[in-house]
Protein backbone atom coordinates (compact mmCIF):
# COMPACT_ATOMS: atom_id res chain seq x y z
CA UNK A 1 0.00 0.00 0.00
CA UNK A 2 3.01 2.20 0.85
CA UNK A 3 4.66 2.14 -2.63
CA UNK A 4 1.19 2.42 -3.97
CA UNK A 5 0.79 5.93 -2.23
CA UNK A 6 4.43 6.82 -2.98
CA UNK A 7 3.73 5.80 -7.22
CA UNK A 8 0.35 8.10 -6.74
CA UNK A 9 2.12 10.91 -5.44
CA UNK A 10 4.82 10.62 -7.54
CA UNK A 11 2.79 10.76 -10.11
CA UNK A 12 0.19 13.58 -9.44
CA UNK A 13 3.13 15.75 -8.86
CA UNK A 14 4.83 15.13 -12.08
CA UNK A 15 1.66 15.73 -13.81
CA UNK A 16 1.57 18.89 -11.95
CA UNK A 17 4.80 20.05 -12.53
CA UNK A 18 4.64 19.33 -15.66
CA UNK A 19 1.21 21.39 -16.55
CA UNK A 20 2.56 24.01 -14.28
CA UNK A 21 6.07 24.33 -16.38
CA UNK A 22 4.35 24.39 -19.71
CA UNK A 23 1.96 27.73 -18.05
CA UNK A 24 5.23 29.34 -16.86
CA UNK A 25 7.55 28.75 -19.73
CA UNK A 26 4.73 29.16 -22.28
CA UNK A 27 4.29 32.71 -20.49
CA UNK A 28 7.77 33.39 -20.05
CA UNK A 29 8.66 32.77 -24.14
CA UNK A 30 5.39 34.59 -24.92
CA UNK A 31 6.35 37.51 -23.30
CA UNK A 32 10.40 37.68 -24.68
CA UNK A 33 8.37 37.40 -27.99
CA UNK A 34 6.22 40.20 -27.41
CA UNK A 35 8.88 42.86 -26.07
CA UNK A 36 10.75 41.42 -29.45
CA UNK A 37 8.15 42.12 -31.86
CA UNK A 38 7.55 45.53 -30.73
CA UNK A 39 7.07 47.99 -33.15
CA UNK A 40 8.46 51.68 -32.71
CA UNK A 41 5.35 54.01 -31.44
CA UNK A 42 4.33 57.36 -33.44
CA UNK A 43 6.10 60.26 -32.31
CA UNK A 44 2.98 61.47 -30.65
CA UNK A 45 2.60 58.06 -28.70
CA UNK A 46 6.35 58.40 -27.99
CA UNK A 47 6.12 61.75 -26.41
CA UNK A 48 2.92 59.39 -23.92
CA UNK A 49 5.75 57.54 -22.86
CA UNK A 50 5.13 54.53 -25.01
CA UNK A 51 8.04 52.38 -25.83
CA UNK A 52 6.60 49.77 -28.55
CA UNK A 53 3.35 48.34 -29.23
CA UNK A 54 2.33 44.54 -30.41
CA UNK A 55 -0.76 43.97 -33.20
CA UNK A 56 -1.97 39.87 -33.20
CA UNK A 57 -4.58 38.28 -34.32
CA UNK A 58 -5.67 34.86 -32.24
CA UNK A 59 -8.09 32.59 -31.12
CA UNK A 60 -11.41 34.87 -32.99
CA UNK A 61 -9.79 38.45 -31.67
CA UNK A 62 -7.66 40.61 -32.40
CA UNK A 63 -5.30 42.53 -29.84
CA UNK A 64 -3.17 45.27 -29.22
CA UNK A 65 -0.43 45.24 -26.92
CA UNK A 66 1.46 47.99 -25.56
CA UNK A 67 4.59 48.67 -23.50
CA UNK A 68 5.56 51.31 -20.78
CA UNK A 69 8.94 51.17 -19.48
CA UNK A 70 7.61 53.56 -16.69
CA UNK A 71 5.10 55.61 -15.61
CA UNK A 72 2.16 54.44 -17.79
CA UNK A 73 -0.46 57.32 -18.49
CA UNK A 74 -3.34 55.34 -17.10
CA UNK A 75 -3.58 54.71 -13.18
CA UNK A 76 -2.21 51.04 -12.35
CA UNK A 77 -5.79 49.62 -11.04
CA UNK A 78 -5.90 46.27 -8.94
CA UNK A 79 -6.45 44.51 -12.20
CA UNK A 80 -2.60 44.49 -13.11
CA UNK A 81 -1.65 40.52 -14.16
CA UNK A 82 1.12 39.27 -12.46
CA UNK A 83 3.04 36.43 -13.28
CA UNK A 84 5.10 34.57 -10.25
CA UNK A 85 2.71 31.47 -9.22
CA UNK A 86 3.45 29.06 -12.25
CA UNK A 87 6.78 29.57 -11.28
CA UNK A 88 6.36 29.04 -7.79
CA UNK A 89 4.07 25.94 -8.85
CA UNK A 90 6.75 24.03 -10.81
CA UNK A 91 10.15 24.82 -8.37
CA UNK A 92 8.06 23.21 -5.73
CA UNK A 93 6.43 20.53 -7.42
CA UNK A 94 9.59 19.74 -9.22
CA UNK A 95 11.14 19.74 -5.95
CA UNK A 96 8.89 17.70 -4.21
CA UNK A 97 9.36 15.49 -7.37
CA UNK A 98 13.06 15.41 -6.65
CA UNK A 99 12.81 14.54 -2.99
CA UNK A 100 10.72 11.82 -3.37
CA UNK A 101 12.43 9.69 -6.07
CA UNK A 102 15.94 11.23 -5.29
CA UNK A 103 16.79 12.27 -1.74
CA UNK A 104 14.59 9.73 -0.31
CA UNK A 105 16.39 7.11 -2.43
CA UNK A 106 19.94 8.70 -2.46
CA UNK A 107 21.18 5.61 -1.78
CA UNK A 108 20.05 3.72 -5.02
CA UNK A 109 19.77 6.80 -7.20
CA UNK A 110 22.58 9.50 -6.34
CA UNK A 111 25.79 7.64 -4.55
CA UNK A 112 27.80 7.07 -7.31
CA UNK A 113 29.66 4.45 -6.15
CA UNK A 114 31.58 4.13 -9.34
CA UNK A 115 33.01 7.75 -8.88
CA UNK A 116 37.13 8.70 -9.35
CA UNK A 117 36.67 10.48 -6.43
CA UNK A 118 36.98 8.48 -3.36
CA UNK A 119 35.13 10.49 -0.72
CA UNK A 120 31.94 10.93 -3.69
CA UNK A 121 32.45 6.79 -3.97
CA UNK A 122 31.65 6.52 0.11
CA UNK A 123 29.41 9.12 0.82
CA UNK A 124 25.97 7.45 2.14
CA UNK A 125 22.21 8.32 0.88
CA UNK A 126 21.96 10.88 3.54
CA UNK A 127 25.21 12.70 2.78
CA UNK A 128 24.55 12.39 -1.10
CA UNK A 129 20.99 13.83 -0.19
CA UNK A 130 22.58 16.55 1.76
CA UNK A 131 25.47 17.30 -0.91
CA UNK A 132 22.36 17.41 -3.80
CA UNK A 133 20.85 19.61 -1.88
CA UNK A 134 23.46 21.97 -1.27
CA UNK A 135 24.25 21.97 -5.45
CA UNK A 136 20.48 23.52 -5.57
CA UNK A 137 21.30 26.14 -2.72
CA UNK A 138 25.05 27.09 -3.48
CA UNK A 139 24.57 27.02 -7.13
CA UNK A 140 21.61 29.66 -6.85
CA UNK A 141 23.93 31.81 -4.09
CA UNK A 142 27.14 31.53 -6.90
CA UNK A 143 24.86 32.38 -10.14
CA UNK A 144 23.20 35.70 -7.83
CA UNK A 145 27.12 36.55 -6.67
CA UNK A 146 28.16 36.55 -10.17
CA UNK A 147 25.57 38.77 -11.58
CA UNK A 148 25.71 41.87 -8.77
CA UNK A 149 29.43 41.61 -8.85
CA UNK A 150 30.46 41.58 -12.47
CA UNK A 151 26.78 43.68 -14.22
CA UNK A 152 25.62 45.71 -11.16
CA UNK A 153 24.35 47.96 -13.37
CA UNK A 154 23.36 45.64 -16.31
CA UNK A 155 25.93 47.30 -18.43
CA UNK A 156 28.41 44.08 -18.33
CA UNK A 157 25.97 41.78 -19.05
CA UNK A 158 28.02 39.89 -21.88
CA UNK A 159 31.26 39.36 -19.33
CA UNK A 160 28.17 38.43 -17.23
CA UNK A 161 26.96 35.77 -19.48
CA UNK A 162 30.25 33.91 -20.16
CA UNK A 163 30.58 33.69 -16.57
CA UNK A 164 26.83 32.35 -16.03
CA UNK A 165 27.64 29.46 -18.76
CA UNK A 166 31.37 28.47 -17.06
CA UNK A 167 29.54 28.53 -13.61
CA UNK A 168 26.98 25.38 -15.16
CA UNK A 169 29.30 23.79 -16.95
CA UNK A 170 31.31 23.17 -13.30
CA UNK A 171 28.36 22.17 -11.87
CA UNK A 172 27.90 19.66 -14.77
CA UNK A 173 31.33 18.42 -14.14
CA UNK A 174 30.81 18.47 -10.28
CA UNK A 175 27.98 16.68 -10.23
CA UNK A 176 28.77 14.23 -13.07
CA UNK A 177 31.75 13.41 -10.87
CA UNK A 178 30.09 13.11 -7.36
CA UNK A 179 26.58 11.54 -8.16
CA UNK A 180 25.31 8.70 -10.68
CA UNK A 181 25.11 10.45 -14.26
CA UNK A 182 21.20 10.25 -14.23
CA UNK A 183 20.97 12.35 -10.73
CA UNK A 184 23.92 14.72 -12.53
CA UNK A 185 21.54 15.65 -15.39
CA UNK A 186 19.03 16.35 -12.92
CA UNK A 187 20.67 18.26 -10.63
CA UNK A 188 22.06 20.30 -13.11
CA UNK A 189 19.29 20.99 -14.29
CA UNK A 190 17.34 22.00 -10.92
CA UNK A 191 20.34 24.70 -10.19
CA UNK A 192 19.42 26.24 -13.59
CA UNK A 193 15.61 25.78 -12.28
CA UNK A 194 16.34 26.82 -9.00
CA UNK A 195 17.84 30.07 -10.58
CA UNK A 196 15.06 30.64 -12.82
CA UNK A 197 12.75 30.79 -10.00
CA UNK A 198 14.81 32.21 -7.69
CA UNK A 199 15.31 35.30 -10.03
CA UNK A 200 11.14 35.56 -9.85
CA UNK A 201 11.16 35.37 -5.96
CA UNK A 202 14.10 37.85 -5.02
CA UNK A 203 14.39 40.46 -8.16
CA UNK A 204 11.99 40.37 -10.60
CA UNK A 205 8.92 40.39 -8.57
CA UNK A 206 10.50 42.44 -5.96
CA UNK A 207 11.69 44.89 -8.68
CA UNK A 208 8.35 45.38 -10.27
CA UNK A 209 6.14 45.72 -6.80
CA UNK A 210 8.73 48.69 -5.97
CA UNK A 211 8.54 50.30 -9.35
CA UNK A 212 4.02 49.90 -8.91
CA UNK A 213 4.55 51.46 -5.06
CA UNK A 214 6.66 54.44 -6.79
CA UNK A 215 4.04 55.22 -9.25
CA UNK A 216 1.22 54.70 -6.80
CA UNK A 217 2.89 57.22 -4.88
CA UNK A 218 3.35 59.17 -7.63
CA UNK A 219 7.02 59.38 -7.77
CA UNK A 220 9.28 58.03 -10.49
CA UNK A 221 10.61 54.32 -10.30
CA UNK A 222 13.71 53.68 -10.32
CA UNK A 223 15.07 52.45 -14.21
CA UNK A 224 17.47 50.13 -12.69
CA UNK A 225 14.84 47.88 -10.98
CA UNK A 226 13.06 47.82 -14.58
CA UNK A 227 16.73 46.97 -16.15
CA UNK A 228 17.50 44.35 -13.29
CA UNK A 229 14.21 42.63 -13.89
CA UNK A 230 14.72 42.72 -17.67
CA UNK A 231 18.56 40.96 -17.09
CA UNK A 232 17.15 38.20 -14.90
CA UNK A 233 14.18 37.26 -17.53
CA UNK A 234 16.65 37.34 -19.80
CA UNK A 235 18.74 34.34 -17.91
CA UNK A 236 15.68 33.11 -17.45
CA UNK A 237 14.99 32.46 -21.59
CA UNK A 238 18.61 31.20 -22.07
CA UNK A 239 18.00 28.78 -18.82
CA UNK A 240 14.74 27.24 -20.47
CA UNK A 241 15.98 25.19 -23.53
CA UNK A 242 18.75 23.19 -21.68
CA UNK A 243 16.57 23.03 -18.22
CA UNK A 244 14.07 20.91 -20.24
CA UNK A 245 16.49 19.36 -21.89
CA UNK A 246 18.32 18.15 -18.70
CA UNK A 247 15.24 17.15 -17.06
CA UNK A 248 13.68 14.73 -20.29
CA UNK A 249 17.39 13.29 -20.48
CA UNK A 250 16.61 10.76 -17.95
CA UNK A 251 15.08 8.94 -20.24
CA UNK A 252 17.89 8.83 -22.98
CA UNK A 253 20.51 6.50 -21.21
CA UNK A 254 23.09 7.34 -24.14
CA UNK A 255 23.37 11.11 -22.85
CA UNK A 256 24.36 10.52 -18.95
CA UNK A 257 25.64 7.04 -19.78
CA UNK A 258 28.19 8.42 -21.93
CA UNK A 259 32.11 8.32 -20.90
CA UNK A 260 31.89 12.05 -21.41
CA UNK A 261 28.45 12.51 -20.06
CA UNK A 262 29.75 16.01 -18.38
CA UNK A 263 30.80 17.04 -21.92
CA UNK A 264 27.84 16.00 -23.53
CA UNK A 265 26.08 17.82 -20.79
CA UNK A 266 27.58 21.08 -21.04
CA UNK A 267 27.16 20.77 -25.35
CA UNK A 268 23.32 20.17 -25.33
CA UNK A 269 23.42 22.94 -22.92
CA UNK A 270 25.39 25.80 -25.07
CA UNK A 271 23.28 24.22 -28.06
CA UNK A 272 20.16 24.85 -26.21
CA UNK A 273 20.83 28.69 -25.49
CA UNK A 274 21.88 29.21 -28.94
CA UNK A 275 19.42 27.70 -30.02
CA UNK A 276 17.21 30.06 -28.25
CA UNK A 277 18.95 33.07 -29.45
CA UNK A 278 18.29 32.13 -32.73
CA UNK A 279 14.32 32.60 -31.88
CA UNK A 280 15.04 35.84 -29.89
CA UNK A 281 16.88 37.67 -32.80
CA UNK A 282 14.59 36.33 -35.03
CA UNK A 283 12.11 37.87 -33.28
CA UNK A 284 13.48 41.29 -32.92
CA UNK A 285 13.80 41.28 -36.93
CA UNK A 286 16.91 40.02 -37.98
CA UNK A 287 16.28 37.73 -40.83
CA UNK A 288 18.92 35.42 -40.84
CA UNK A 289 20.92 35.18 -37.64
CA UNK A 290 24.09 33.25 -38.14
CA UNK A 291 25.73 32.82 -35.12
CA UNK A 292 23.34 30.88 -33.72
CA UNK A 293 22.44 28.70 -36.50
CA UNK A 294 25.31 27.44 -34.94
CA UNK A 295 23.47 25.92 -31.81
CA UNK A 296 21.86 23.42 -34.04
CA UNK A 297 25.52 22.47 -35.85
CA UNK A 298 26.56 21.89 -32.60
CA UNK A 299 23.68 20.07 -31.61
CA UNK A 300 24.34 17.36 -34.98
CA UNK A 301 28.03 17.35 -33.76
CA UNK A 302 26.93 16.57 -29.97
CA UNK A 303 24.87 13.40 -31.45
CA UNK A 304 28.18 11.95 -33.18
CA UNK A 305 30.16 12.62 -29.96
CA UNK A 306 27.22 10.71 -27.80
CA UNK A 307 26.52 8.01 -30.54
CA UNK A 308 27.21 4.30 -28.91
CA UNK A 309 30.19 2.53 -30.17
CA UNK A 310 29.46 -0.33 -32.92
CA UNK A 311 27.98 -3.12 -31.44
CA UNK A 312 31.00 -5.91 -30.86
CA UNK A 313 30.89 -9.05 -32.16
CA UNK A 314 29.81 -11.81 -29.69
CA UNK A 315 33.05 -13.28 -28.13
CA UNK A 316 31.70 -17.02 -28.85
CA UNK A 317 31.12 -16.03 -32.58
CA UNK A 318 33.42 -18.69 -34.87
CA UNK A 319 36.13 -16.51 -36.13
CA UNK A 320 38.82 -18.85 -35.64
CA UNK A 321 36.76 -21.47 -37.20
CA UNK A 322 39.45 -24.14 -38.89
CA UNK A 323 38.33 -25.56 -42.18
CA UNK A 324 35.36 -27.37 -41.70
CA UNK A 325 32.74 -27.84 -44.00
CA UNK A 326 30.08 -24.62 -44.64
CA UNK A 327 26.91 -26.88 -43.29
CA UNK A 328 28.75 -27.89 -40.19
CA UNK A 329 29.91 -24.39 -39.41
CA UNK A 330 26.35 -22.99 -39.43
CA UNK A 331 25.32 -25.47 -37.05
CA UNK A 332 28.17 -24.78 -34.88
CA UNK A 333 27.48 -20.70 -34.90
CA UNK A 334 23.77 -21.70 -33.86
CA UNK A 335 25.28 -23.73 -31.16
CA UNK A 336 27.26 -21.15 -29.91
CA UNK A 337 24.70 -18.96 -30.25
CA UNK A 338 22.61 -20.71 -28.08
CA UNK A 339 24.91 -21.13 -25.46
CA UNK A 340 25.52 -17.42 -25.56
CA UNK A 341 22.01 -16.79 -24.89
CA UNK A 342 21.81 -19.57 -22.12
CA UNK A 343 24.91 -17.53 -20.17
CA UNK A 344 23.11 -14.26 -20.93
CA UNK A 345 19.87 -15.50 -19.31
CA UNK A 346 21.55 -16.73 -16.85
CA UNK A 347 23.75 -13.63 -15.58
CA UNK A 348 19.99 -11.89 -15.99
CA UNK A 349 18.35 -14.37 -13.71
CA UNK A 350 20.69 -13.85 -11.37
CA UNK A 351 21.02 -10.31 -11.34
CA UNK A 352 17.89 -8.60 -12.62
CA UNK A 353 15.10 -11.05 -12.18
CA UNK A 354 14.44 -9.80 -8.27
CA UNK A 355 13.39 -6.77 -9.49
CA UNK A 356 12.47 -6.94 -13.42
CA UNK A 357 10.18 -9.96 -13.13
CA UNK A 358 5.78 -10.30 -13.45
CA UNK A 359 5.90 -11.00 -9.20
CA UNK A 360 9.74 -9.01 -8.15
CA UNK A 361 10.95 -10.54 -4.73
CA UNK A 362 13.12 -7.67 -3.95
CA UNK A 363 11.61 -5.94 -0.92
CA UNK A 364 9.55 -2.40 -1.58
CA UNK A 365 9.09 -4.02 -5.40
CA UNK A 366 5.41 -4.79 -6.11
CA UNK A 367 5.67 -4.44 -10.37
CA UNK A 368 8.23 -4.63 -12.57
CA UNK A 369 10.19 -1.09 -12.56
CA UNK A 370 9.99 1.08 -15.95
CA UNK A 371 7.35 -1.96 -17.07
CA UNK A 372 10.50 -4.39 -17.94
CA UNK A 373 10.34 -7.85 -16.87
CA UNK A 374 12.76 -10.36 -18.67
CA UNK A 375 11.13 -13.46 -17.44
CA UNK A 376 11.37 -15.24 -20.40
CA UNK A 377 13.69 -15.23 -23.29
CA UNK A 378 11.83 -13.65 -25.92
CA UNK A 379 11.58 -10.39 -23.33
CA UNK A 380 14.87 -10.33 -22.77
CA UNK A 381 15.70 -10.58 -26.34
CA UNK A 382 12.78 -7.39 -27.22
CA UNK A 383 14.61 -5.54 -24.89
CA UNK A 384 18.28 -6.68 -25.80
CA UNK A 385 19.28 -2.91 -26.86
CA UNK A 386 18.10 -1.10 -23.34
CA UNK A 387 19.78 -4.17 -20.67
CA UNK A 388 22.95 -4.02 -22.61
CA UNK A 389 22.66 0.27 -22.59
CA UNK A 390 21.47 0.04 -18.71
CA UNK A 391 24.34 -2.49 -18.13
CA UNK A 392 27.49 -0.92 -19.87
CA UNK A 393 26.60 2.93 -18.42
CA UNK A 394 26.37 1.13 -14.87
CA UNK A 395 23.25 2.03 -14.13
CA UNK A 396 21.87 -1.18 -13.64
CA UNK A 397 21.08 -3.45 -11.55
CA UNK A 398 20.44 -0.48 -9.37
CA UNK A 399 22.91 0.43 -7.11
CA UNK A 400 24.54 -2.68 -7.93
CA UNK A 401 21.86 -4.92 -5.42
CA UNK A 402 22.39 -8.21 -7.05
CA UNK A 403 26.17 -7.75 -7.08
CA UNK A 404 27.02 -7.39 -10.71
CA UNK A 405 30.73 -8.69 -11.94
CA UNK A 406 32.74 -6.80 -14.23
CA UNK A 407 32.70 -9.57 -15.91
CA UNK A 408 29.12 -9.88 -16.32
CA UNK A 409 28.81 -6.95 -17.70
CA UNK A 410 31.22 -7.63 -20.00
CA UNK A 411 29.68 -9.84 -21.55
CA UNK A 412 26.47 -8.02 -21.26
CA UNK A 413 27.82 -5.26 -23.32
CA UNK A 414 29.22 -7.59 -25.93
CA UNK A 415 26.40 -9.41 -26.81
CA UNK A 416 25.23 -8.99 -29.94
CA UNK A 417 22.01 -10.32 -30.49
CA UNK A 418 20.50 -11.33 -33.40
CA UNK A 419 17.26 -9.07 -34.36
CA UNK A 420 14.13 -10.62 -32.60
CA UNK A 421 11.22 -11.07 -34.83
C1 LIG B 1 17.08 -3.52 -7.17
C2 LIG B 1 16.15 -3.57 -8.26
C3 LIG B 1 16.70 -3.64 -9.67
C4 LIG B 1 17.59 -4.54 -10.18
C5 LIG B 1 18.30 -5.69 -9.46
C6 LIG B 1 17.70 -4.22 -11.58
N1 LIG B 1 16.93 -3.14 -11.89
FE1 LIG B 1 16.67 -2.33 -13.73
N2 LIG B 1 15.44 -0.93 -12.95
C7 LIG B 1 15.10 -0.81 -11.62
C8 LIG B 1 14.30 0.37 -11.43
C9 LIG B 1 13.72 0.87 -10.12
C10 LIG B 1 14.18 0.97 -12.70
C11 LIG B 1 13.43 2.22 -13.05
C12 LIG B 1 14.33 3.36 -12.79
C13 LIG B 1 13.84 4.55 -13.47
O1 LIG B 1 12.73 4.98 -13.20
O2 LIG B 1 14.63 5.04 -14.26
C14 LIG B 1 14.91 0.13 -13.62
C15 LIG B 1 15.02 0.41 -14.98
C16 LIG B 1 15.69 -0.39 -15.87
C17 LIG B 1 15.80 -0.12 -17.28
C18 LIG B 1 15.22 1.07 -18.01
C19 LIG B 1 16.25 2.14 -17.90
C20 LIG B 1 15.93 3.34 -18.70
O3 LIG B 1 16.88 3.92 -19.20
O4 LIG B 1 14.76 3.71 -18.84
C21 LIG B 1 16.53 -1.14 -17.82
C22 LIG B 1 16.91 -1.31 -19.28
C23 LIG B 1 16.91 -2.02 -16.75
N3 LIG B 1 16.37 -1.53 -15.58
C24 LIG B 1 17.66 -3.14 -16.91
C25 LIG B 1 18.13 -3.91 -15.85
C26 LIG B 1 19.04 -5.03 -16.01
C27 LIG B 1 19.56 -5.52 -17.34
C28 LIG B 1 19.29 -5.51 -14.77
C29 LIG B 1 20.20 -6.65 -14.40
C30 LIG B 1 21.54 -6.58 -14.89
C31 LIG B 1 18.54 -4.71 -13.83
N4 LIG B 1 17.86 -3.75 -14.51
C32 LIG B 1 18.53 -4.92 -12.46
C33 LIG B 1 15.42 -1.70 -10.60
C34 LIG B 1 16.29 -2.77 -10.74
Amino acid sequence: MENYLLELGNLLLRWLHVIAAIAWIGESIYFVMLDNSLSPPSIADARRGLHGEMFAVHGGGFYHNQKYLGQPPFPLDDKLHWSFWKSYATWLSGFGLFSLLYLFNASFYLVNSASPWAWAAALSGGQAAVIATAFLLGGWLAYDQLCRRISPDMNRDGPLSLAVALLMALVAYASSQIFQGRAAFLITGAVMATCMSANVLFWIIPGQRRMVRAIRAGEKPNPLDGLRGKQRSVHNTYFTLPVVFLMISNHYAFTYGNRHAWLIMVLFILSGALIRQYFVLRHSGHKRPLLPALGGLLLAGVGLLAAPPPPNIAPTAPQAAAPVATGSLAASTAQKTTDNLHQIHAIIQNRCLSCHSATPSQAGFVAPPAGLKFDDAQEILINAHRIKQAVASKYMPLANLTQMTQEEREILSAWGPAPSH
